[in-house]
């Protein structure tokens, strides 16, 4: 399979690339340098060159702070960049896989977030991916074969480039420069690493069954849990302490519970996410990449 991953140079794009590589697809990696995906004529003309059989588009605007600043560019990159993506999918003929995000709900829900549920955005950078959501499954075709994957506090070995981090190794770091550290409690996900996201995803693929997947890990943890089980595997004695998300207001807001059912992945039979304690601990002993 010839597979062009778009983002190839962010924190899932390199996992996606080093996968698909190693699983012998031909794979092109097409960085910001390479495609504008807000811009028809820069998708046309890399991907008309390309020639893939299958696109997986990473490439965002996922700033939260920074979408709301400029919601313009936030749709212009999230749902005209995926409109742009599902036109090239439907011309080139070509399956196009989306990845999106848990923000598209509202996080009232109480229990893991199933394909079928309403989603509710609470944010422009939710909004916007759910308008790309729309553009690329209105756009499937027998050929074109349309995938939406929503991940949720994903973390990989590269640093996420629109954030600069992510939340592991960000919290490594604090408890290595900080005297204490306080961390969210009320806060609940279910944090996979980017190598079992890249897994996954050519499963969900080549299995050939389009339509919309959530992918996360079994169980949930608080971001506080999420830090305790970091700080136990890595020996880490820095004072941890509870917080709530009201203590660190930001510019959008965010879903308090955002655990996404991965069930719909696991019918396909082509393997199973982990708990989130055995994706951390893998990640943590360098065996996630
Ligand atoms: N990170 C998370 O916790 C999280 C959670 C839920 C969903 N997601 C979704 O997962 C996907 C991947 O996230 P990530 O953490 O891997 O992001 P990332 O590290 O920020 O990577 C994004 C990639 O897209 C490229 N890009 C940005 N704007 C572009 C444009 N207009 N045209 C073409 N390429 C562009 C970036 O290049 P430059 O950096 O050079 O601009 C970078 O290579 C995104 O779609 C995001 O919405 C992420």
């Amino acid at each position: 399979m010839r597979v062009a991953v778009l983002g190839a140079t962010g924190q899932l794009g390199t996992d996606l690339v080093a996968h698909f590589a190693a699983a012998g697809d031909d794979v092109l990696a097409l960085g910001h340098d390479d495609i504008r995906v807000e811009a028809a004529d820069s998708v046309r003309a890399a991907l008309g060159a390309a020639r893939p059989d299958a696109v997986v588009n990473t490439a965002a605007c996922h700033h939260l702070g920074r979408c709301e600043e400029e919601p313009e560019r936030a749709f212009a990159v999230n749902a005209l960049g995926a409109r742009n993506v599902a036109r090239a999918a439907r011309e080139l003929g070509f399956a196009n896989v989306y990845v999106s995000t848990d923000y598209v709900f509202d996080g009232r829900a109480g229990r893991p977030y199933t394909e079928e549920d309403l989603p509710r955005p609470l944010s422009v950078y939710g909004a916007s991916k759910l308008a790309g959501e729309h553009f690329t499954l209105a756009a499937s075709d027998p050929v074109a074969q349309a995938f939406v994957i929503r991940v949720s506090a994903i973390y990989g070995k590269v640093p996420c480039r629109a954030k600069g981090d992510n939340f592991v190794t960000m919290i490594i770091r604090r408890a290595r420069e900080q005297p204490q550290v306080r961390v969210v409690d009320d806060e609940i996900v279910a944090p996979p690493p980017t190598a079992e996201i890249a897994r996954a995803t050519r499963e969900i693929v080549t299995a050939g069954r389009p339509g919309l997947y959530h992918l996360a890990c079994r169980g949930s943890c608080s971001w506080y849990e999420l830090t305790r089980a970091i700080f136990d595997l890595l020996a880490i004695d820095t004072p941890l302490h509870r917080a709530r998300a009201a203590d660190f207001p930001g510019p959008a807001r965010r879903p308090a519970y955002s655990v996404l059912d991965s069930r719909r992945y696991h019918a396909l039979g082509r393997g199973e996410m982990p708990h989130w304690r055995d994706g951390l601990a893998k990640f943590l002993s360098g065996g996630a990449a």
